[in-house]
């Protein structure tokens, strides 16, 4: 029966409520609100009004440039026990020129939304405009900066703008939208999100959201729709809240993100210093509440830290953050929030992927790996399993959705805290058992007695070190009655007339599992260890130890048959379940399907995997990856591989030899055809960085260069007085800008890491050489690199930061106010992509990549032939190429990366800088002496890996004895026998294929 609620307002003024004691803060008799298949009450989220939690995670597809592969993330997720995916649009990935868009190829969204229906998975939308994403402008176009009207606000030239990529985003979104789009297109979209954290609420934002809101709607978006709050600020909640201190806005639902739970930035090393924050029913409410800022919805993190990113010249935290974001984390901190009422949460990133080319914001390098569950590389990291085994609980039981708080029950110990829910409908009960706080680490041994469905009891537990339990009590499930269990459910499938469950502890803890029964059943020990006792309320008590497998069979007692699986966690993680059916053994199950009792699987093998299959009795066989399985009948109702299934075998990679070498910077020439280069003018100078007065528009963005490299080339007379070139240049992260008189580098500029913030602009001075005071003409050549523009995270038009030169000036030295007129041109790549297949974030402009020196099929045999290590590189950007050819065994899904130097060390003892493109794609950034990273994954379908690859590296470097390319090697990351088919992405292969 559902409580009757206090009224949030009143919980405002209560003082905060212990861990355990509920607070009132969601109005259970909120209205249930619909929008088509879609709604929701204070509770959860409905479907075609069944209750569900939400248990999602995100990806970008941007960030895997090979679509063949996101049906591999796709299938991963929902292996790891995610029922929903959130997706980030990146604006600027499709638009590279106002009012030019493209959704083709590697930017094909309808056919990402396809893929995720296909392999069953809901939605999220997240389609901006404006998604922070540690993206270069946070997911602006490039062509944005241009504009003097403020971003993010009712600005009317900034809505037209938006409003190009809203038309067009909407439009697929709506084909795909459970509500179907009126025309017979239908997918699995359940919800929707409108920009992304937007804390500055002023009127002109309030009305910016109304116009988003209206814009969904007005192009056929009917889900509920969203923001995602950054923190439980309670800024934009549904205008019918009415809670004090927060900001009402359009959005149907109220979202907020998290990341607590500290990360490895500073220390390197995992730490527990923060407990799990009670963000809902069991913290203080107020204004600042979540599910209490917004009583009448459910409680939703659309984003909550499954990682976190890493920054230029960082010690490398990936791995780090798997950890400390990983196993045990996920169990205190997801669970802490789902016995909360957070009732729809999804964890940022799922599989974080690659930031390429020029795709990150100054705060990433080239990796989004994140520590999260999928790797860079696609491995399913051991916090996948735990996310299993916590998603499989939440499918096993529906009641989970809709939870409230059920009363504090009694523990033996103070340092432990018990979260006790229970569902209004069901009387079913959800027990989240932690340290007191959250993050303590001791081992404890207590008890728990509560007053659950079936009467008062007491769970005798155990705590050991970080970590939490979920427990359900009170529940039936498939045919049976649960009434305790201090292990911990993984899943329960009905197979023809017997239920088969699979519960799991800690390795070598105690466990019992009570069920109830009419009369006596009779249990039989398969295999392992277990006693059972029944008395006479018709209780069954097992006691258990968690070891291996064990095995029990209860039969009779007026119940279906039960298999009852018990497993230690590892022994757990070993299992999948699809469908409707629990698969035994292998690293993966991609898909089980049944056709005409033959069950198909399909998965992956890291090593030589036993095979056993409870499956219902119409199948009568079944393959593996498309082969027959021999099978033999075990004594439990499965059946198992008569022979292992086969390990991947190792293959070699070829050494990378016979490179080529093209040298310099031909632009640094004095002689160099600049002729078709844009001159330097006055045009409206649209940044926020201030500038001195009287000077051109430098920027590289005024003229259309959003990305990458950008060069100008200044013609001066020389005069005895040029003493100092003073430059001001924004550059993003790590960014470098070099500078040559006459053909000659007289100096660069490498603007500092500034972990975690990083630094952006630069402004050095450089002596000019004697050469800048002989009489004449001189040509100073000035290169930026542009490591992208700042993302515009608190709504102050921060992505306008100047990039490129802002002024450049030649100067006496101390204080005269003399200064030597310079005529500048610029060149960079233009808004009118020469590559348009590979899109806006894969060139920058420099001269070789116009002339395709970057692509698989340009002939290079004019080049010099040279050795790698090199002993020394030419001033400026010296491009090396090479191809390989690749046999990974068929049938097998590896991932291939290169590394370069000595990659046990985050950084070199030498400076310079690589860009990297394999076949063509810019794989991203190696810069030697920053750092963390030296080993950049290539994604199957950019690699070719099963024949003929090129490599090009633009090599960038200050010339200096021993800063030149160190080793580069192929290495192979992950190997495992299984995949799926790849195709090679298409696109231009020659430089008379480009534009
Ligand atoms: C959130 C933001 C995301 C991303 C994340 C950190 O605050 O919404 O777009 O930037 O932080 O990775």
């Amino acid at each position: 029966m559902i409580r009757t609620a206090l009224l949030a307002a009143s919980a405002l003024l209560a003082l905060p409520a212990t861990a355990q004691e509920a607070r009132q803060t969601a109005n259970f008799n909120a209205p249930v609100k619909s929008f088509g298949r879609v709604s929701y009450d204070a509770r959860s989220l409905m479907i075609d009004g069944k209750r569900l939690v939400v248990w999602s995670s995100e990806m970008h597809a941007f960030r895997l440039p090979s679509p063949d592969l996101w049906r591999d993330v796709l299938q991963k997720m929902k292996a790891s026990g995610f029922n929903t995916v959130a997706l980030y649009f990146d604006w600027g990935f499709h638009s590279p020129k106002k009012g030019v868009y493209d959704f083709s190829g590697i930017r094909d969204i309808d056919r990402l939304l396809t893929m995720a229906e296909e392999e069953g998975l809901w939605v999220m939308t997240r389609a901006g405009p404006y998604v922070n994403a540690e993206l270069t402008r946070g997911g602006f176009p490039g062509w944005l900066v241009n504009q003097r009207g403020r971003a993010r606000t009712d600005d009317p030239e900034y809505l037209a703008a938006s409003d190009e990529w809203l038309t067009r985003i909407n439009a697929i979104i709506a084909r795909h939208q459970i509500n179907g789009d009126g025309k017979g297109n239908r997918g699995t979209v359940i919800l929707h999100q409108i920009e992304n954290e937007l804390a500055l609420t002023t009127p002109a934002q309030r009305r910016y959201m109304d116009h988003l809101y209206a814009k969904a709607r007005a192009d056929g978006i009917t889900v509920p729709i969203f923001h995602n709050d950054q923190g439980r600020n309670g800024y934009w909640v549904p205008e019918d809240s009415k809670v004090e201190k927060t900001v009402p806005g359009p959005n149907d639902m109220y979202a907020f993100d998290g990341y607590p739970g500290g990360t490895c930035t500073v220390t390197g090393q995992p730490t527990r210093g923060s407990a799990a924050p009670d963000w809902g029913y069991y913290g203080p409410g107020g204004a600042k509440g979540g599910a209490s800022a917004s009583p009448n919805t459910p409680g939703f993190l659309a984003e909550f830290g499954g990682g976190w990113f890493d920054y230029w010249g960082s010690n490398g935290g990936y791995e780090c953050n798997a950890i400390q974001r990983g196993k045990r984390f996920q169990r205190v901190f997801y669970g802490t929030n789902l016995a909360n009422g957070i009732q729809i949460q999804s964890f940022y990133m799922g599989f974080g992927g690659t930031s390429w080319g020029w795709l990150p914001a100054p705060v990433v390098f080239t990796s989004y790996d994140y520590g999260s569950a999928l790797s860079e590389a696609r491995e399913v990291r051991p916090k996948a399993e735990e996310l299993k085994q916590l998603g499989g609980l939440i499918a096993a039981v529906p009641d989970l959705a809709g939870m409230i708080p059920a009363g504090k029950p009694e523990i033996s110990s103070d340092r432990i805290q018990v979260y006790h829910n229970k569902s209004p409908e069901t009387d079913a009960r959800f027990l989240l058992v932690t340290h007191k706080p959250s993050n303590g680490q001791t081992s404890d041994r207590f008890t728990v007695t509560a007053d659950l469905p079936d009467g008062r009891y007491t769970l005798p537990l155990q705590l050991d070190g970080f970590d939490a339990k979920w427990l359900v009590a009170g529940v039936n499930l498939g045919g049976q009655r649960l009434v305790y269990s201090t292990s911990e459910l993984q899943t329960i499938l009905k197979q023809d007339n017997r239920d088969v469950a699979l519960i799991y502890g800690r390795t070598g803890e105690a466990g019992e599992t009570v069920l109830r029964y009419a009369s006596e059943p009779k249990v039989t020990v398969l295999e392992g260890g277990a006693t059972s006792a029944f008395d006479t309320k018709g209780d069954l008590k097992l006691r258990y130890a968690h070891r291996g497998l064990t095995r029990v069979r209860i039969s009779g007692g007026g119940r279906p048959d039960l298999l009852l699986l018990i497993g230690d966690e590892a022994e757990g993680a070993k299992f999948w379940r699809t469908d409707d059916v629990l698969v035994r053994g292998p690293a993966l199950i991609r898909s089980a399907k049944v056709t005409n009792g033959v069950l198909a699987l399909t998965g992956d093998t890291r090593e030589a995997s036993p095979l056993e299959i409870w499956a219902p009795s119409s199948v009568r066989s079944a393959t593996w990856n498309g082969t027959k399985v021999a099978t033999t009948r075990t004594h439990s109702g499965s059946v198992t591989a008569t022979a292992p299934l086969a390990a991947p075998v190792d293959f070699a990679l070829p050494a990378l030899t016979d490179w080529r070498v093209a040298g310099g910077s031909p632009e640094a020439a004095p002689d160099y055809n600049d002729r078709d280069w844009a001159k330097i003018d006055n045009r409206a100078y649209a940044s926020i960085t201030a500038r001195a007065d009287g000077q051109p528009n430098m920027l590289m963005d005024a003229y259309g260069f959003h990305e990458g490299d950008v060069w100008y080339r200044g013609r001066f007379t020389g005069t005895p007085d040029a003493e100092r070139l003073k430059l001001h240049y924004g550059a993003g992260g790590a960014g470098l800008v070099q500078v040559f008189l006459d053909g000659k580098l007289i100096g660069q500029d490498e603007i500092p890491a500034g972990l975690p913030r990083p630094i952006t602009t630069g402004a050095p001075g450089f002596t000019l050489p004697d050469a800048a005071r002989a009489p004449g003409e001189h040509v100073l050549s000035v290169m930026v690199r542009n490591n992208g523009h700042n993302w515009d995270l608190d709504a102050d038009d921060f992505h306008k930061e100047a990039r490129g030169l802002v002024s450049a000036s030649i100067e006496p030295v101390a204080g005269a106010s003399f200064a030597v007129p310079i005529a500048w041109k610029i060149n960079g790549r233009s808004e009118d992509l020469f590559d348009p297949v590979r899109g806006v974030p894969n060139n920058g402009g420099l001269d070789g990549e116009r002339r395709g020196w970057y692509l698989p099929g340009f002939n290079d045999r004019g080049w010099k032939t040279a050795t790698v290590p090199a002993a020394r590189a030419a001033q400026g950007t010296s491009w090396y190429r090479t191809s390989v050819d690749l046999a990974v065994p068929k049938g097998q899904d590896a991932t291939i990366g290169l590394a370069f130097g000595d990659t046990t060390k985050p950084r070199s003892p030498v400076a310079y800088r690589v860009l990297i493109f394999v076949n063509g794609w810019n794989m991203g950034q190696f810069i030697a002496h920053v750092g963390p990273q030296r080993v950049f994954p290539i994604p199957e379908g950019i690699l070719n890996h099963r024949g003929r690859n090129s490599i090009a590296l633009a090599v960038t470097s200050d010339g200096a004895p021993g800063n030149a390319l160190e080793e580069v090697k192929l290495v192979t990351l992950r190997n495992v026998k299984g995949g799926l088919p790849v195709r090679m992405v298409a696109a231009p292969t020659t430089p008379e294929q480009l534009k």
